[in-house]
């Protein structure tokens, strides 16, 4: 019995750690990669607002262009803009001694981003800029501490004055009766050209891409599932009648 206990006390362990992991301050974000519309337009904020500086070279772009429903001309016409060729791995032409030294740290690739910090903590980290004078790009990062990387979507998404309200419910000031917290920023340094919801939608498109960028085997492997589901429930059937029959004569 305690052995038994002990299984399945081992079974639920990275249940629990993932749960842990996900830490109290982030927003969630729950990834959908039967969303191609959503993936879709990830990929185009991806190559247009972050290959600049990140390569994802573990991914080709004739792969990306195939899982996410892109016709090549469309795919090379409007998200290649290097010369690589379609079959090529997504790299960037940023030389990494060069980038260290501009932004103290290079820019690590971002093939495996979702699988390394989970897709919270992407989602939140993204919308988390605000300004800050004395770092170098001036701004800081309310989810990655003296973080290098300028914010790059400043123009969409505006610049908080103060660090934004990550991971926190909008509240009720018993005093006024106010709901705070409900915009992610109380103060803007810089509005962007995007409403605070709609910038979010594109924050959690791009997410939903670097996670199926991070592990492109889940979308068939969500499909196959399926019929791995169905094909385990018919053999059940037969396995049943089979064993009725074996049996029937002994008892
Ligand atoms: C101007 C160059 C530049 C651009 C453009 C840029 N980044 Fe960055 N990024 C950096 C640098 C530099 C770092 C390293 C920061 C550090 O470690 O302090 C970084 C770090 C990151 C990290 C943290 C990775 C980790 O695990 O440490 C993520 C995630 C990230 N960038 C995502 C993006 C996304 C998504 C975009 C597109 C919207 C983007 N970046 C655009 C320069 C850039």
């Amino acid at each position: 019995m305690k052995q038994l206990l002990t299984v399945i006390l081992a079974m639920c362990m990275p249940v629990v750690a993932s749960a842990a992991g996900g830490g109290g301050h982030l927003d969630s974000m729950e990834p959908d990669l039967s969303d191609q519309a959503s993936l879709q337009r990830g990929a185009q904020i991806f190559t247009n607002y972050c290959m600049g500086c990140h390569s994802a070279e573990y991914s080709r772009y004739k792969r990306v262009a195939k899982d996410l429903g892109i016709p090549k001309e469309l795919y090379e016409q409007n998200l290649i803009f290097t010369d690589a060729r379609f079959g090529e791995l997504m790299n960037i032409a940023m030389p990494e001694e060069q980038a260290a030294s501009w932004f103290g740290t290079a820019p690590p690739d971002l093939t495996l981003t979702a699988r390394v910090n989970g897709p919270d903590w992407l989602y939140s980290y993204l919308r988390a800029f605000y300004k800050d004078e004395s770092r170098p790009h001036g701004v800081n990062n309310a989810v990655f501490d003296n973080v290098g990387m300028p914010h790059v979507m400043v123009n969409q998404g505006g610049l908080c004055a103060e660090p934004p309200h990550i991971g926190q419910e909008p509240e009720v000031d018993p005093s006024t009766g106010e709901v705070v917290g409900d915009d992610i920023c109380d103060d803007w340094a810089i509005e962007g050209s995007m409403e605070p919801k709609e910038f979010d939608r594109a924050m959690y498109d791009l997410t939903n891409f670097l996670v199926y960028l991070g592990e492109p085997a889940l979308m068939d492997r969500k499909r196959i599932g399926v019929y791995v589901l169905i094909f385990i429930g018919v053999f059940f059937i037969f396995a049943y009648l089979l064993n009725r029959e074996y049996w029937k004569d002994i008892h």
